[in-house]
């Protein structure tokens, strides 16, 4: 059976399980407890893949806060952010194609006296920077958040410049970055005025139930405030309490680490694959198929592909013995992808559309299973 449904979870890899097991078992202190070896190794292991996660996107160890995945990283930056820091402006600046986790804490804003402009997309998903500098100048806005690259499509948003516009108005900045670790280049040295992203670890190889949190420092070398969504024990200087999961920990500084040493082979990996897989649907379905994904300026990997007048729940269905391909994100799977109707398709359209994303551990002879489709 061939998993093609990358975008919704991976596989733990193998050397991440390894280097978890021990944490299981024989260190399994609570980092927070001092002087024993179990407790101590602990902490020494969760610094460790501080680091790690730190070198992955170009920031340093203390502006790694380890939370359980990107929905809560997206609660807890945005409500946090909106929280401490409402006296820039009670406007927020968004686009209409984000994650659900984005979204729904953005609906809940909105009760709590924030004005939330979303902005529309272009035909593959991305925003146009006219649209935001026109909503930046409306009113004062405490923050802009936007989609680095689109779970649906693909499609990369403009970050560098979308982050440059938000500083120019006086607006903190950040993004949801789940989907491109891993297979862009993050590299938050070059962007100065992302001051926030949110990952999660098991889509890029690691386990499930762990992400990150990124808090950058301002000018004077302070850590920005975010008001924590879990108060407790203060665990990550106060902004997430809670006793660290450090299996888990591990396991993302691991898959952290390899995602990092092997990131140019990845990315070379999956534009091969994309483009057999593009030829392949071409060559046996090209007259019923039309792709919905942009072929430039996206993550590698991802094809959003319609199969005229047939059902996408029924053809996932029929597909599910020989591959895993999903309707859309996992998150929505049981309502209408909002991000289809975003970009203009039809009810119809989108009932026909598959979304196919691609591993760069798999080989462009595994996709032959399409051969014989
Ligand atoms: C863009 C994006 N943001 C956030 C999430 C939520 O991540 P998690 O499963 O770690 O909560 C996902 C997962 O599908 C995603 O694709």
């Amino acid at each position: 059976m061939l998993y093609l449904d990358n975008s919704a979870t991976t596989p733990t890899h193998q050397e991440v399980v390894d280097a978890m097991l021990p944490y299981w078992t024989d260190v399994f202190g609570n980092p927070s407890s001092k002087y024993y070896s179990q407790a101590v190794d602990a902490k020494i292991a969760v610094n460790q893949a501080r680091q790690s996660v730190a070198e992955l996107v170009n920031v340093k160890a203390d502006e790694v806060i380890f939370t359980s995945g990107a929905t809560e990283s997206n609660n807890f930056l945005l409500k946090g952010i909106a929280a401490a820091h409402s006296s820039r402006g009670n406007q927020i600046i968004s686009s209409v194609a984000e994650h659900p986790s984005v979204l729904e804490t953005l609906r809940y804003l909105e009760t709590q006296g924030f004005d939330v402009i979303y902005l529309s997309v272009d035909l593959y998903g991305r925003i146009d920077l006219k649209d935001l500098e026109r909503a930046l100048l409306k009113k004062p806005t405490v923050l802009v958040t936007l989609l680095w690259g689109n779970n649906e499509l693909g499609s990369l948003n403009p970050i560098k410049e979308a982050s440059e516009l938000a500083n120019q108005y006086g607006s903190f900045f950040h993004t949801d970055a789940t989907q491109v670790i891993g297979k862009v280049n993050v590299d938050l040295e070059k962007l100065p005025y992302v001051q926030f992203l949110s990952a999660s670890a098991h889509k890029f190889y690691g386990p499930k139930g762990i992400g990150a949190a990124i808090v950058r420092k301002d000018d004077m070398g302070l850590s920005l405030k975010v008001t924590p969504l879990l108060h407790g024990g203060a665990q990550e200087n106060g902004y997430r309490s809670g006793t660290h999961a450090v299996p888990l920990i591990v396991g993302m500084g691991k898959a952290a680490e390899i995602a990092y040493s092997r990131l140019g082979e990845h990315i070379k990996q999956l534009v091969k694959l994309e483009d057999r897989l593009s030829k392949l649907l071409m060559k046996q379905f090209g007259d019923v198929i039309h792709f919905n994904n942009d072929k430039q300026n996206k993550i590698p990997g991802i094809l959003s592909v319609q199969f005229k007048g047939l059902n996408n729940e029924v053809l996932c269905k029929e597909l599910a013995p020989v591959m895993a391909v999903s309707t859309g994100s996992a998150c929505s799977s049981s309502k209408p992808s909002h991000v289809l109707q975003e970009i203009g398709c039809s009810m119809e359209q989108l009932r026909s559309t598959i979304r196919f994303s691609l591993s760069p551990y798999q080989s462009e002879t595994d996709l032959d299973i399409f051969l014989d489709l």
